[in-house]
């Protein structure tokens, strides 16, 4: 017969594993993206400095929804984390379209240094107030014009063409201006949309246009790199209220890891991408200097509007960034 030991039964107890807690990460684009590589990064790198504490349930490919559903899933608590474009963010936090003014950022080490400093730390403060917490600044790259109708080599090219915009109203007014016809949707409708021909052209990065195999649906690629696009790593007010100071700590590093894992695939999409569009059957032009500014140019009178609507000084002081 066995005897009754109520200490042994106290310290088995304690010895349970305690249960993990689940961060269900929703993105736009499919793993093998920069979003993807951010994602999984994020995860390793939290394991690595709190072993099991958290698992996670990835949701890549719109799987939760769009970047705007998702968000409102952080807001209300329903979803814990995502990595989501700033044009979609400047929705919830209007400041953040002053990044997505064409020409404003001048390349990458440019976006990089803004993002990484004062004004990008100022700016992933303001999320707090809009029920986010933004963790940091991840990356797309410069974004590009895919077309089906013609390649595009001045601003008469885009006359009247149906170009899918993100719903950022800094790019739309851009668009409206140098003579486009801007269609503002939400990433899930945008392959179907070019397959039905409801719209001849999108504009994304070529992170974007090589993981979402954009050259299956678009035949004209165009390397004009009319704004830099940058992603937020963010997470649920919910989960950030019930972290303590070494796990938010570990969560912090974990944000800026999943950046250099972005960082080194947008790179990566930057030298070898071009290459891979060819092979998969696009046609690709790259705008001179010169005909770079004449895009430029025609963009004065929505210039005169983004001053007015972010103000001269933090334009100016972006541009001051080294
Ligand atoms: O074009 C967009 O909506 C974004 O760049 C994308 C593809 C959803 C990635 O955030």
């Amino acid at each position: 017969m066995k005897h009754f030991c109520p200490v042994a039964l106290f310290c088995a107890a304690f010895a349970l594993p305690s249960f993990a807690q689940e961060i269900k990460i929703g993105y736009a684009l499919a793993e093998d993206s920069h979003y993807g590589a951010g994602a999984r990064a994020f995860e390793e790198s939290l394991k690595a400095s709190l072993g099991d504490q958290f698992t996670f349930r990835h949701f890549p490919s719109s799987g939760l929804g769009g970047e705007r559903e998702v968000l409102e899933g952080l807001q209300l608590g329903t979803v814990e984390m995502t990595i989501a474009s700033d044009g979609t963010l400047t929705n919830f936090v209007p400041e953040v379209g002053v990044l997505g003014i064409p020409f404003l950022l001048r390349d990458k080490a440019h976006a990089r240094t803004v993002l990484d400093g004062e004004i990008g730390k100022e700016m992933l403060a303001k999320f707090d107030d809009a029920g986010l917490k933004a963790l940091a600044w991840g990356e797309q790259g410069f974004r590009h014009i895919t077309s089906n109708r013609d390649p595009v080599e001045a601003p008469a090219d885009l006359a009247g063409l149906k170009i899918r915009t993100m719903e950022n109203p800094v790019h739309i007014a851009a668009f409206r201006a140098l003579g486009a016809a801007p269609t503002p949707m939400a990433w899930p409708e945008v392959i179907g949309a070019l397959q039905q021909g409801a719209i001849d052209a999108q504009e994304n990065p070529l992170s974007v246009i090589v993981s979402a195999k954009l050259a299956e649906v678009q035949k004209y690629l165009t390397l004009d790199g009319h704004v830099y696009s940058s992603t937020i790593v963010l997470v649920s007010p919910a989960l950030w209220g019930s972290l303590d100071d070494a796990q938010k700590a570990a969560f912090e590093k974990a944000a800026a890891d999943a950046v250099v894992a972005m960082r080194a695939y947008v790179d990566d999409a930057d030298t070898n991408g071009v290459e891979a569009l060819k092979a998969a059957g696009m046609q690709v032009n790259e705008l001179t200097p010169e005909q770079k500014a004449v895009f430029r140019e025609a963009l004065a009178e929505p210039y005169k509007d983004y001053e007015a609507q972010f103000g001269k000084a933090l334009m100016d002081r972006i541009l001051a960034v080294e």
